[in-house]
């Protein structure tokens, strides 16, 4: 089994206490990729710390997933190496040849703004009106924040019937019957949802999946899904009654150029594979999923994040929300990396390099706060070069009260 680790810990340094890590390993499967994720929690100066003790003021840091093929590549000021090494032997069998994680340095910059946007959110607000109007599709029912208006009901429909609507959105360029995976508590995976597998599901923007069994696979893996059992599905969490819930209203994907650009969101529990889609067509916006990290999937009790990779401008959700190939620039291998989450009553949104592609994506992003919101950190990724945080280990901005977007332009 092939298997590396690269870890570039992007922290918002000035007077943090601890940040999470979001540590990313991968296997190898017959059929499907598999990754797992990790939020571990370190202090401004890379030294881990356990998360009881960091309720206060904490920062977002976000960890990248790679592949072998990039692990030499990304080793600078390596000061996490412990916290590191201690997830990753938890969730494989085989030993990492380098784990190295890289920390944020610009420790004293990180001023709290109140930023004046321009039109940004405006625009994004009109946009955003003709774009839900699909009765379906990847766009989903729903409209931006609208709750799901009934509940899922146990035993009633059929696995290999895919439940779309109430947020629920089918993936079908991936030949699973519209399911964004199908696996087992060993990791089996299969093309079609039948008894005994976890059949994992895609939620519209800014939705996330409800659906995990609180009881996970103790060999690393995690599952999420509706159950399939005697040919029907059933919920895997029965706390949340509909399948799709919404994050926090705090962040939008604006998409300021002349064509669309998809954001492929991991499939998380579960497979990990970034088929998970935004699409967000040229000059409209989406909301991102700002998941609620105290109530979301915890992994062996560290918190967890939403992961999108997001490909060049033009290229499709069929085409770049896959696992990709070596040196494809989609998937996996898509030029840019966005983390966003929320946690204790503040929004941390990231810009994560991909250390399997290094070259720059086709547009620039920023993070921008809209008007009247506060903000602390500044983070852009523009002409190939990373603004904010200590530069080519990406950045991350925290959002105490507003909104703040990820703006491509
Ligand atoms: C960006 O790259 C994609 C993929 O190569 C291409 O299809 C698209 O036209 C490019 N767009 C811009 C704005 O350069
Ligand atoms: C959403 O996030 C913002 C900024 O992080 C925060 O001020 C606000 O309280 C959050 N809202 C909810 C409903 O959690």
């Amino acid at each position: 089994m092939k298997y590396s680790t690269v870890l570039p810990l992007l922290a918002l340094a000035s007077n943090v206490l601890a940040a999470p890590v979001h540590e990313h390993h991968q296997h190898k499967r017959a059929v499907v990729y598999v990754t797992e994720t990790l939020v571990a929690w370190v202090d401004s100066n890379g030294n881990p710390v356990t998360p009881s003790t960091t309720a206060t003021s904490t920062t977002a840091a976000a960890v990248e997933t790679t592949s072998t093929a990039a692990a030499a590549t990304t080793t600078s000021a390596a000061a996490t190496i412990a916290s590191a090494e201690a997830k990753v032997q938890t969730t494989s069998t085989s030993s990492p040849s380098t784990t190295t994680l890289s920390t944020s340095t610009s420790s004293s910059s990180s001023s709290t703004s109140t930023s004046s946007t321009s039109s940004t959110s405006s625009t994004a607000a009109a946009a955003t009106t003709t774009s839900s109007s699909s009765s379906g599709g990847i766009n989903g029912d729903l409209s931006d924040f609208e709750s799901p208006s009934s509940d899922f009901e146990d035993g009633t429909i059929k696995c290999s019937d895919f439940p779309s609507g109430q947020g629920v959105i089918a993936l079908d360029w991936l030949d699973f019957g519209g399911w964004a995976s199908v696996m087992n508590e060993n990791g089996d995976t299969s093309s079609s949802c039948e008894d005994g597998y976890y059949c994992s599901y895609a939620c519209q923007a800014g939705m996330s999946k409800t659906q995990w069994p609180s009881e996970q696979p103790s060999n690393g893996i995690s599952v999420g899904g509706l159950y399939c059992k005697g040919g029907y599905l059933y919920k895997s969490n029965s706390d949340k009654s509909t399948l799709c819930e919404w994050g926090n209203d705090s962040s939008d994907a604006v998409n300021n150029i002349d064509e669309s650009i998809a954001l492929c969101r991991t499939d998380y529990p579960g497979s990990e594979n970034m088929v998970v889609p935004t699409l967000v067509e040229a000059g409209s916006s989406k909301p991102m999923s700002v998941v609620d990290e105290d109530s979301y999937y915890t992994w062996k009790g560290g918190k967890t994040s939403s992961q999108y990779y997001v490909n060049d401008a033009g290229v499709s959700v069929e085409k770049g929300c896959i696992w990709g190939t070596d040196g494809s620039g989609i998937g996996n291998w898509a030029p840019v990396v966005l983390g966003s989450g929320y946690t204790d009553g503040t929004t941390y949104l990231s810009i994560i390099p991909n250390p399997n592609n290094e070259n720059a994506p086709n547009y620039s992003v920023k993070i921008e706060a809209t008007e009247g919101s506060t903000i602390s950190g500044s983070c852009s990724y523009v002409d190939g070069v990373y603004n904010g945080g200590s530069g080519s280990d990406g950045c991350t901005v925290a959002v105490t009260s507003g909104k703040a977007n990820f703006v491509f332009y």
